[in-house]
């Protein structure tokens, strides 16, 4: 990978905790890490971890930095994650394809990832093997568009402006929104106890112009998706008003979003 390329996905990274994670992820962080039952000295894996706004969350119940690990694909997010929290031991590696031997792990937990993963069952039974016997996880994945209604208007305004690439890349993260379906595909990997809790949550951007720039070149560009400085001054100012009804009085763009919240044990 270039120079240019590495320092790119830097950029993007930086966009993505600086704009998304405070307005969509960061509160989603404390609900998975109860879901996992986090205890004092255990060992957790955060997989696809991004910047790394679970595992440190995870960090503050584990009580030790060298206790928690958290893998990823994108070097730019792991520069940035490990800028946060150096102490954290941050890994370059595939959910598909653990970097870790079999029973390292106390806990595994995932937050806003499995959908991208090119092989989801390969990575749940990933997740598996790395566990402990009696090891819990937790993986929190959006509820469907639908449920979602202010994503559902940004992917229609993006398919208008900016063709079905750009309008892809806002839906994917909403393709697991089958409550059976995330069942069994947990439960079919050989996880026990299997349970999915639906859980809202409230997004708040500094403004709709915040919301879609931050997708616009915090996340467009994390799937490869860049646009002109052109087309994004465009569908910004189309936003304003395609996306009026979320903004409060106060001028933040506010609606409520819908999560899963995934549990199991390793047998
Ligand atoms: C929406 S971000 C979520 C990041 C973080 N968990 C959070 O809550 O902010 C999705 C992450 O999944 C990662 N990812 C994509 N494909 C992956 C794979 N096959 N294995 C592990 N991580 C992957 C991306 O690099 C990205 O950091």
């Amino acid at each position: 990978m270039t120079h240019a390329t590495i320092q790119a996905q830097i950029d993007a990274a930086k966009a993505y905790e600086d704009l998304m994670v405070p307005a969509l992820f960061g509160e989603w962080g404390p609900v998975v890490a109860d879901a996992a039952h986090i205890q004092t000295g255990q060992r957790v894996l955060d997989v696809a971890c991004g910047t790394g706004v679970l595992a440190r969350g995870v960090l503050s119940r584990t009580g030790k930095a060298e206790f928690v690990t958290g893998l990823d694909p994108n070097a730019g997010m792991l520069e940035v994650a490990r800028q946060l929290a150096p102490g954290v031991e941050w890994q370059q590696g595939l959910a598909e394809s653990l970097p870790f031997p079999d029973a390292t792990f106390d806990v595994v937990v995932s937050q806003f990832g499995l959908m991208f993963f090119h092989d989801r069952s390969e990575a749940i039974r990933e997740a598996l093997r790395v566990l402990k016997p009696g090891g819990r996880m937790a993986f929190a994945v959006w509820d469907s568009l639908e449920n979602i209604p202010a994503y559902a208007d940004a992917v229609a305004l993006l398919e208008r402006l900016a063709g079905a690439p750009a309008a892809n890349a806002v839906r994917a993260p909403f393709v697991l929104g089958d409550r059976r379906d995330l069942e069994m595909l947990f439960a079919g990997a050989g996880f026990k106890s299997v349970e999915v809790a639906t859980r809202k949550g409230v997004a708040r951007f500094p403004s709709v112009r915040v919301m879609v720039e931050a997708d616009l070149r915090g996340w467009l560009p994390v799937l490869g998706v860049v646009l002109t400085e052109e087309q994004i001054e465009g569908i910004l100012q189309a936003a304003e008003h395609a996306l009026q009804q979320y903004v409060s009085s106060d001028g933040a763009a506010s609606f409520a979003t819908s999560a899963h919240i995934v549990t199991g044990m390793k047998p």
